[in-house]
C-alpha cells in the first residue's frame, strides 16, 4: 500500500504531459499540446493534453484522464503500478518494506500479510539459493524439471526447509507477528506449538496482477501417494483462490500483445511455456475458472484459447465452466493435447514457434467443438441428438451477442445436419424462459419499493422524505454537478441582514455551501449514479469542512467519477436551451450574476423533480381504489402544482396545466 500522503504527493508532481511525452510527440496549441493519441489509428492529431488541469481526452476516440490513467491505460498498469512508475520517474520513495516497529503496527492487516508473504518469498528463495540443503535438494528440483536459472529467478521460485518451525523462527526473529504468519498460513499454530505449513516443498508464489505475494503453491518432493502434491495457501485476506490466476503478472503485457490469453491448468505449464518464449498464459491452478478469474482476463483482452491436457472426459466435466467465459461475452476456443502429454512437457519440447504453430492449428472453436464432441457420442441415436441440441443451445443462448449467436446457430445448424429455424426456435424459447425469470426476480425485488412511494411535503423544511428522481433527461443534474465542480469555491455576498436604515448586510458564502444547503433542505437527491455519488462526496467532505475542488474530481480513483469529471472539463456541452444564457453569465465571474444563475439553475432542476413527481401521482390516482388514498393523492397533486406555479414564475416558464 502507498499511504495517502504519498499518493497526493505523486498526483502533485507528475506532469501529464511529460508522461505523455514519453511516449507521443506532442506540438504546442495555444495553452494546449496536441498530437497524434495513442490509442487508436488517426492521421490528423486529435489527442489533447491540457498541463494547467492535468489531463488529456483525445477527440477522435474519447480516451481521457490524468498522468495515472493515460500509464494505466498505455502500460496495461494498475492503479498502484502506475502511481509507483511515476514515483520512480520524479525520484519519489515509497518506504513500503523498512518500517519501524511503531509504522509496522500502524498498517493495517492486509498490507501486514502481504509484508509477510513478500519476505516468506524471499526466505524461501534464499534458502533455495544460499543453503547446501537448498541447492541439493530444491534448486537441484527445479534444474531436473528444466528451469533455467532465469526462470527459477523470474518466478521467484523457492525452497522451503524440512524442518518444523525453521520459517516460522526466523520470521519472528526477525519481528514480523505471529498473528500474521498465522493468517498467511505460513505458519500453523496449534496450541502452543508453531509448525510450517510448507516444511520440505519447494515454492511458487502466487502473484497479484502488479506482483505483490499474495500466497504459495508448495510442492511435495517425495512420492508419498498419502499426502498433496500441491498444497496452497489457506484463504486468508489477501489470497483469495477465486479471485487469483496464477502467472497473470508476467502475462498481462503478453496477453494484450497477442490479444489472447491461453489457459492451462498448472503451475509448471505456465513456467514452461514462458521459458519457451510462449507468455500469454495463466493457470487456474486446477480448479475450473470463476467468474472474477474471467473478468480478469477480460481485462486484457476477449479472447481465450483453454489448453487441456486432460481426456474427454475430464474435458467434458470442464463444460460449464466454460460457459461462464460464453456467458462473459468472450470467445473461446480450446486445444487437446496429445496423449500423455501436457502444456509443460509439449513446451519444454518445442519452440516458441511450434508451440503457437501447434495451437493455432489445434484449437477448434469451443462451440464447435462440444458440438462435435456430442455428435460423436450420440451417434446415430435419435434420443441422444435431441438431448444434445438442447445441450448446445443451452450454451449459445448464453452468448450476449445477438451477431455472434446467429452465427453459431448457423453452423451448428449445418454441422447437426438440422434445420436453422429448429435450432432458432429452440433458442428463443431457452432465451425467453431465462428472460422471464429475470424479471420475475427483478420485480420481486422493485416491489415493496413501488409501493412506498414517496410523499413529500413539498419543499417544506420539515420534510424528511427524499425528492422523487428525475427519469428522462438528466442534464439539469449535469449542470448542477458541473457548477458544483467548476465554481463550488466561488465566494458570493448574499444579503444576511438589513441593518436600521435599511442597507443590506451582506456576508461572503461559499457558491457550493449555498448549493449544499439548498439541495439538502429539500432532500433532493440525484437519479445518475454517478452524479449521485459526486453529490454525496461532496456532502461528506463539506461536513469536515474540506471544498472539494475540480482537481480532486480529476484525480480521483474511480474511474467513471473522474471520466466524468474530465468530460465536464474538457468538452462543450449540450446545453438546453433555457440553460445556456444563464452559463454564459457564468463563466463572467461576476459573483452576482453567478448567484441568480445558481439559483434559477437549481430552480429549473426543481421543477424538472415536480413534473416527474406530478407524473407519478398521476399514475398512482389512476391506479387507486381507496376513497382515503385517492383524496390524499389528489391533495399531493394540487400542492405538486402549486409549487409548480411558484417556480414556473420566479423562472418565466408558461405551464400549460
Ligand atoms: N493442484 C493443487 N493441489 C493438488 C494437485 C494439483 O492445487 N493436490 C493444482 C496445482 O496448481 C497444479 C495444478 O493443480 O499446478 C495441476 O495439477 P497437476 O497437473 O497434477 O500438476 P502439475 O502442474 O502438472 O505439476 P507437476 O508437473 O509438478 O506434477
Ligand atoms: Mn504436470
Amino acid at each position: 500500500m502507498i499511504s495517502p500522503d504519498k499518493v497526493a504527493e505523486i498526483l502533485e508532481t507528475a506532469r501529464v504531459e511529460e508522461i505523455v511525452e514519453d511516449h507521443v510527440t506532442l506540438k504546442r496549441r495555444g495553452a494546449n499540446l496536441l498530437g497524434l493519441c495513442p490509442f487508436h489509428n488517426e492521421r490528423s492529431p486529435s489527442f489533447t493534453v491540457s498541463p494547467a488541469k492535468g489531463i488529456y481526452k483525445c477527440f477522435g476516440c474519447g480516451k481521457a484522464g490524468n498522468a495515472v490513467n493515460f500509464l494505466m491505460d498505455h502500460d496495461q498498469l494498475t492503479y498502484p503500478e502506475a502511481l509507483r512508475a511515476l514515483a520512480k520517474r520524479y525520484n519519489i520513495e515509497i518506504e513500503e518494506v523498512e518500517l519501524s516497529a511503531d509504522q509496522r503496527q500502524q498498517l493495517n492487516e492486509k498490507e501486514s500479510l502481504s509484508i509477510v508473504s513478500k519476505f516468506a518469498a524471499e526466505y524461501f528463495k534464499q534458502q533455495m539459493m544460499e543453503t547446501q540443503n537448498g541447492r541439493a535438494i530444491g534448486f537441484s528440483y527445479f534444474k531436473e524439471r528444466g528451469f533455467t536459472n532465469e526462470t527459477i529467478e523470474k518466478f521467484q521460485l523457492g525452497y522451503s526447509p524440512d524442518e518444523w518451525s525453521a520459517f516460522t523462527d526466523k520470521a519472528l526473529e526477525k519481528g514480523y507477528q505471529l498473528d500474521y504468519l498465522s493468517k498467511t498460513g505460513l505458519t500453523i499454530v496449534k496450541e502452543d506449538k508453531k509448525f510450517d505449513r510448507f516444511k520440505g516443498r519447494v515454492m511458487f508464489p502466487i502473484h497479484n496482477i502488479s506482483g505483490r505475494v499474495l500466497g504459495f503453491g508448495g510442492r511435495i518432493l517425495t512420492n508419498d501417494k498419502k499426502a498433496a502434491k500441491y498444497l496452497n495457501s489457506p484463504e486468508s485476506e489477501i489470497y483469495h483462490k477465486s479471485k487469483v490466476l496464477y502467472g497473470i503478472y508476467f502475462a498481462k503485457k503478453s496477453i494484450v500483445a497477442n490479444d489472447n490469453c491461453f489457459l492451462v491448468e498448472g503451475y509448471t505449464d505456465v513456467i514452461s511455456l514462458h521459458q519457451s518464449g510462449v507468455e500469454n498464459v495463466v493457470a487456474s491452478s486446477g480448479t475450473s475458472l470463476t467468474t472474477d478469474q474471467i473478468r480478469l482476463i477480460k481485462r486484457y483482452t476477449p479472447n481465450i484459447t483453454i489448453l487441456f491436457d486432460g481426456d474427454a472426459a475430464g474435458l467434458k466435466a470442464s463444460f460449464r465452466g466454460i460457459d461462464m467465459i460464453l456467458e462473459a461475452g468472450m470467445n473461446v476456443r480450446v486445444v487437446l493435447f496429445p496423449d500423455g502429454e501436457d502444456p509443460d512437457s509439449y513446451a519444454r519440447a518445442h519452440s516458441k514457434n511450434e508451440i503457437n504453430e501447434f495451437i493455432s492449428d489445434n484449437s477448434k472453436d469451443f462451440i464447435k467443438f462440444k458440438t462435435d464432441l456430442l455428435l460423436q457420442e450420440a451417434g446415430k441415436d435419435p434420443i441422444k441428438r435431441a438431448g444434445l441440441i438442447k445441450d448446445i443451445v443451452d450454451s449459445i443462448a448464453l452468448i450476449p451477442d445477438p451477431i455472434i449467436r446467429s452465427v453459431y446457430i448457423q453452423e451448428c445448424s449445418s454441422l447437426m445436419g438440422m434445420e436453422e429455424q429448429m435450432l432458432l426456435n429452440e433458442l428463443n424459447k431457452v432465451r425467453t424462459t431465462k428472460l422471464n425469470k429475470k424479471i420475475a426476480s427483478e420485480e420481486r425485488r422493485s416491489a415493496p419499493a413501488s409501493q412506498e412511494l414517496p410523499t413529500p411535503d413539498f419543499f417544506n423544511e420539515d420534510s424528511s422524505e427524499p425528492m422523487p428522481l428525475l427519469r428522462k433527461e438528466n442534464y439539469q443534474e449535469r449542470d448542477i454537478i458541473r457548477i458544483m465542480i467548476l465554481y463550488g469555491h466561488h465566494e458570493l455576498l448574499l444579503e444576511v441582514d438589513k441593518d436600521e436604515k435599511g442597507t443590506p448586510i451582506k456576508e461572503p458564502f461559499k457558491l457550493l455551501e449555498v448549493i449544499l444547503a439548498d439541495l439538502q433542505e429539500d432532500n433532493i437527491e440525484f437519479e445518475d449514479p454517478i452524479y449521485s455519488s459526486i453529490y454525496k462526496e461532496f456532502i461528506a467532505a463539506f461536513d469536515q469542512e474540506n471544498l472539494l475542488e475540480e482537481k480532486y474530481f480529476i484525480h480521483h480513483a474511480d474511474d467513471s467519477i473522474r471520466n466524468m469529471a474530465i468530460d465536464l472539463l474538457s468538452q462543450p456541452y449540450e446545453l438546453s436551451e433555457k440553460w445556456e444564457a444563464k452559463h454564459q453569465i457564468l463563466t463572467h465571474h461576476e459573483t452576482d450574476d453567478l448567484f441568480g444563475a445558481l439559483q434559477s439553475g437549481l430552480n429549473y432542476f426543481k421543477f424538472k423533480k415536480l413534473d416527474t413527481l406530478k407524473e407519478l401521482k398521476q399514475k398512482q390516482l389512476e391506479h387507486s381504489n381507496a376513497p382515503d388514498e385517492y383524496t390524499d393523492i389528489l391533495v399531493d397533486i394540487m400542492k405538486i402544482d402549486a409549487s409548480r406555479k411558484k417556480l414556473a414564475q420566479v423562472l418565466g416558464i408558461v405551464i400549460s396545466k
